[in-house]
C-alpha cells in the first residue's frame, strides 16, 4: 500500500490560500448558488454539499483516502465503527419483514446476515440483540469452516460478514474462499479489516465486495477520535437479480424528484451504488455522521499509517516472541508465533499467503496458571503492568492490555468463551510504538507476579509474593 496515496489522496491545496493540509470545514451547511442548484442537489441530480450530516469537504477527502487505501470505488465515513458495521449490514439486508414464499427458493423467513462467530463483541451485541428486535436472523459459524459457511448460507442471506484478522485471538480466514462460496449464492461479503488496515491486507483484492472500519483504532492510531467508515468496492452485480437487491435495482420513490426520475442506484451510480444507498438513506435517515474536526485529526494520522503500522507490527512479533519462551506463559495466539508452532494451522498458513506484511499488532496470550485453583492472577499481571495501559481500546500509540473473559467477552458463558478459544487466563494486548525492550521489560517484571502464583510462592491470604 503506497505512503503517497496515505498523504496525498482526496485532497490538492487549493485557492484562494492554498493549504497545505486538509482544512477543518466547520460547517453544518452550505449556502446554494441559486434556487435552481438548491433544487437539483436535493433531487440528487447536481452533486455537492447540502447538509452536513450527508456530506462535509472535510469528511469527502477522508472517504475518498480511505477509499483508494482499500482500493474501492467509493466510502462513506461515519461517527464510529459500530455505525459502519451497522448501515452496511442494514443497507444489505433492507426490509425487516418476511417476504412471502416464491420460485427464487425463498421460504418466507426472514432476511439473513450469516456472520463469523470470531466478532468484535459490540458487533456481536448488534447482531443478537438489536437486529434481532428488527426481524433479521443471524446465523453464525466458526470463520475457518467453509462447509459451515457453505450450509448456513440460503437465499435468504443477503450479506455475510466476517474480520479479516480477529479481536482477541489473531486469527485468520480464508476470505477468498468464502468469498467464492458466498458468490456462487448471490451473496455479497463484508470484512470488517479495522485490525489489519489497508497496509496489512486489502479485502477488497481477496475477493470481499465491501469494507467496513472502525477508524478509531489504527487509522487514528492516537487514541483521540472516534470514526467509522464503509468502503463501496464497485464491483458486486446487484442488477443481476433486481428482485433480490430492490433497495439498489429498483426505481425508489423516495430519488423521483428532478431530471433523474425513476432511475434507480445502480443506474444513477454505476460504479457505487451501495456507497450511495448508505449516504443517502441510511445516515441521511438514521444520522451518524463524523463530525470535521474528528475527520480532520483521522485523516492527519493516515499521513504516517504506512510508518505507524511497521512499527507496531515489529514490536508485537518482538514481544510475542519472547512471551512464546516464557514460562508463566501457556499460549501465544499470535501468527508470528504459530508460524513456528502449527505452521499448518489456517491461521499459519493464510499468513503465508496473503499477509507478507505481518498479521498486526493486537494479539492475545494465555497465562500459565490454573483459574480455578489461583482466579486472582490475571488481575494481579495485569494490575502489575506500568507501560501497559488498562483500557478498552486498540490500535493506540500505547500499548493497552485487556482481559476478554472480564470485558469484552463477559457476557458469554465460561463455556462459550472455551469454544471460542478464549481461556479465563486469556489476556489480550495491543502492541504500541513504545521500545520493544521496555515493553518486554514491563511485561517481565508483571509476570513475576504469575512466576511467583505457579511455584506456589504467592500467599494467598495477602495477594502478594511471598518473600
Ligand atoms: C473490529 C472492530 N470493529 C468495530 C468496532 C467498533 O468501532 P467503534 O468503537 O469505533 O464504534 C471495534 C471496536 O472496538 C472493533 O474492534
Amino acid at each position: 500500500m503506497s505512503s503517497t496515496t496515505t498523504i496525498h489522496a482526496g485532497y490538492a491545496p487549493a485557492g484562494p490560500h492554498f493549504p497545505v493540509a486538509v482544512p477543518v470545514h466547520q460547517t453544518t451547511a452550505y449556502e446554494f448558488p441559486s434556487y435552481a442548484d438548491a433544487r437539483e442537489m436535493f433531487a440528487l441530480t447536481k452533486p455537492g454539499f447540502t447538509y452536513s450530516r450527508t456530506g462535509n469537504p472535510t469528511v469527502a477527502v477522508l472517504e475518498q483516502r480511505v477509499a483508494e487505501l482499500e482500493g474501492g470505488t467509493a466510502a462513506v465515513a461515519l461517527a464510529s465503527g459500530q455505525s459502519a458495521v451497522a448501515l452496511a449490514l442494514l443497507a444489505l439486508l433492507g426490509r425487516g419483514d418476511a417476504e412471502r414464499a416464491g420460485a427464487d427458493g425463498h421460504d418466507g423467513g426472514p432476511r439473513t446476515v450469516v456472520a463469523a462467530r470470531q466478532l468484535y463483541g459490540g458487533t456481536l451485541d448488534l447482531l443478537t440483540d438489536t437486529f434481532a428486535d428488527f426481524g433479521y436472523r443471524v446465523d453464525f459459524v466458526d470463520h475457518q469452516d467453509l462447509d459451515a459457511w457453505r450450509a448456513a448460507i440460503t437465499p435468504r442471506t443477503r450479506a455475510v460478514l466476517l474480520e479479516s484478522i480477529t479481536n482477541p485471538l489473531a486469527e485468520l480466514a480464508d476470505v477468498p474462499a468464502i468469498a467464492e462460496i458466498a458468490h456462487a449464492a448471490g451473496v455479497p461479503v463484508v470484512v470488517d479489516n479495522t485490525l489489519a488496515t489497508p497496509v496489512l491486507y486489502r479485502p477488497l483484492e481477496h475477493g470481499a465486495d465491501i469494507v467496513v472500519h472502525s477508524a478509531t483504532k489504527f487509522l487514528g492510531g492516537h487514541g483521540s477520535a472516534l470514526a467509522g467508515v464503509v468502503v463501496d468496492g464497485g464491483r458486486f452485480d446487484f442488477a443481476a437479480d433486481p428482485a433480490k437487491w430492490q433497495q439498489l435495482a429498483a426505481p425508489k420513490a423516495r430519488y423521483a424528484a428532478g431530471s433523474g426520475a425513476g432511475a434507480s442506484l445502480v443506474e444513477r451510480y454505476a460504479s457505487c451504488p451501495f456507497a450511495a444507498l448508505v449516504r443517502s438513506k441510511y445516515l441521511h435517515d438514521l444520522g451518524p455522521a463524523l463530525a470535521p474536526d474528528a475527520a480532520a485529526s483521522i485523516l492527519r494520522s493516515i499521513e504516517t499509517l504506512n510508518l505507524r503500522v511497521a512499527r507496531h507490527g515489529a514490536n508485537a512479533r518482538a514481544v510475542a516472541a519472547h512471551l512464546a519462551g516464557h514460562p508463566a506463559v501457556a499460549r501465544v495466539h499470535h501468527p508470528a508465533v504459530l508460524a513456528g508452532t502449527d505452521p499448518e494451522s489456517t491461521t499459519a498458513r493464510i499468513a503465508a499467503r496473503d499477509y507478507p506484511r505481518g498479521a498486526g499488532s493486537v494479539f492475545a496470550f494465555d497465562l500459565a496458571v490454573d483459574p480455578d485453583r489461583d482466579p486472582d492472577a490475571v488481575g494481579r499481571f495485569i494490575d502489575a503492568l506500568g507501560l501497559f495501559k488498562l483500557v478498552a481500546n486498540l490500535g493506540d500509540t500505547r500499548s493497552l492490555v485487556a482481559h476478554p473473559a472480564a470485558m469484552t467477552h463477559c457476557r458469554m458463558t465460561r463455556e462459550q468463551r472455551a469454544a471460542a478459544g478464549i481461556a479465563e487466563t486469556t489476556v489480550r494486548v495491543s502492541i504500541g510504538l513504545e521500545e520493544p525492550e521496555d515493553l518486554v521489560a514491563d511485561l517481565d517484571q508483571a509476570l513475576l507476579t504469575v512466576d511467583a502464583a505457579r511455584a506456589g510462592d504467592l500467599d494467598p491470604q495477602e495477594g502478594r509474593v511471598a518473600s
